[in-house]
């Protein structure tokens, strides 16, 4: 139930922090060591190749995934959108191994590329929210992603959680393989939990970014670089499906290659600098659209802030900023849609699971 809330959209952001700390618990031992399956960490030592599957915020999550189990672990990631797959599907690798990312568990595009890669006989894992899914009961392993019931037709809190259980699997199998991690990862986790609820009071502050940048416009950009760019297509998609507004998540250095022709006085355009190797190029990008008109909104992170900046998150390890970055769009996508008398929780042409291909 939604409670005091006017919409799940809002409390199930709201409830990003405790998902997190859920997570913790359930993928920790008594020793707090990590905690998974055997016949999943053995699937994917054995694996010479990682497809993940997914559409639309889970395929956005899966591109965060791909960074966390190449560079942890050491095993190369491919990531598609499950209906393009089962029509075009790539030269597979000898030893693959297919991650089905889907919160419902029952979107029809990924069931159908599941279906097609058992035949041809290959292992597949579906990380969901739903344990008892199609997708979950037709693979041969499954990661819960333990998010709680997500009832709005935006995906937030899958969205998180399906990035901290990617970066638990990355680790895992990195451990299992005998690979040194740079960090922590479950005291990182608490660490962005703690961060995700300064996050979630800074509502207000957000609320007025909307008025200031998003409520007179037609159409906006997201940028970034790197990690940032996987974040800036969510955000775009979010801001899209509930306001209404014409929204393009882009990377920052791809924008002057066409797209900039559509920067007018007044467009907004928000950048994300979470990374310290590209904090100078997103923000030359930034000048650059500023110099034809654009209304320039930056979201950076503690450490690499500068005096304007619109908005400031708190400092997280860098390679796990999407979980924090994400927060802010959410926010703003909320109230863009508010501000607009959308129906937040019902967009209009959109079902919470899309079971037909
Ligand atoms: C966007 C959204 C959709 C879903 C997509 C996949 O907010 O919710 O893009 O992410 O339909 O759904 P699942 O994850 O259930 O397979």
């Amino acid at each position: 139930e939604k409670g005091t809330y006017p919409h799940y959209m809002l409390k199930e952001i709201d409830e990003q922090p405790i998902v997190m700390r859920k997570i913790i618990n359930e993928y920790q031992d008594e020793h707090n060591e990590l905690k998974l399956d055997e016949d999943i960490r053995q699937a994917m030592k054995a694996a010479d190749r990682i497809y993940i599957i997914a559409a639309g915020t889970s395929y956005h999550a899966g591109l965060v995934g791909k960074e966390f189990i190449e560079k942890l672990a050491g095993i190369p990631v491919e990531v598609h959108v499950a209906s393009e797959f089962s029509y075009n599907m790539p030269l597979l690798s000898e030893k693959p191994l297919f991650v089905f990312l889907s919160q419902s568990g029952e979107t029809a595009d990924s069931r159908a590329v599941l279906v097609k890669i058992k035949e041809m006989g290959h292992p597949a894992l579906t990380m969901t929210n739903v344990p008892g899914s199609t997708l979950s009961r037709e693979a041969d392993y499954t990661l819960h992603l333990h998010a709680g019931p997500e009832i709005a037709v935006a995906s937030t809190k899958a969205y998180t959680a399906q990035i901290a259980v990617l970066a638990i699997l990355a680790a895992d199998t990195a451990k299992a393989k005998g690979l040194e991690l740079p960090f922590d990862l479950m005291k990182e986790l608490a660490i962005i939990a703690n961060a995700m609820e300064v996050l979630t009071d800074q509502k207000e502050e957000i609320e007025q970014l909307a008025r200031d940048y998003l409520s007179a416009t037609r159409n906006a950009f997201f940028i970034g670089r790197s990690t940032d760019y996987n974040v800036s297509l969510e955000g775009a998609l979010k801001l899209k499906e509930i306001s209404y507004i014409q929204a393009e998540g882009f990377a920052g250095g791809e924008l002057k290659h066409g797209t900039i022709a559509l920067i007018e006085e007044g467009t907004p355009v928000i950048a994300l600098s979470t990374q310290e190797n590209v904090n100078y190029s997103i923000r030359g990008n930034v000048q650059e659209v500023v110099a034809r008109g654009a209304n320039a909104m930056i979201i950076s992170m503690k450490g690499l802030e500068q005096d304007d900046d619109a908005f400031v998150l708190p400092k997280v390890h860098q390679l796990l900023t999407p979980l924090v970055s994400v927060l802010p769009l959410q926010i703003l996508a909320y109230y863009a849609a508010l501000h607009r008398d959308c129906d937040v929780d019902k967009p209009r042409n959109l079902a919470k699971s899309v079971t037909v291909e």
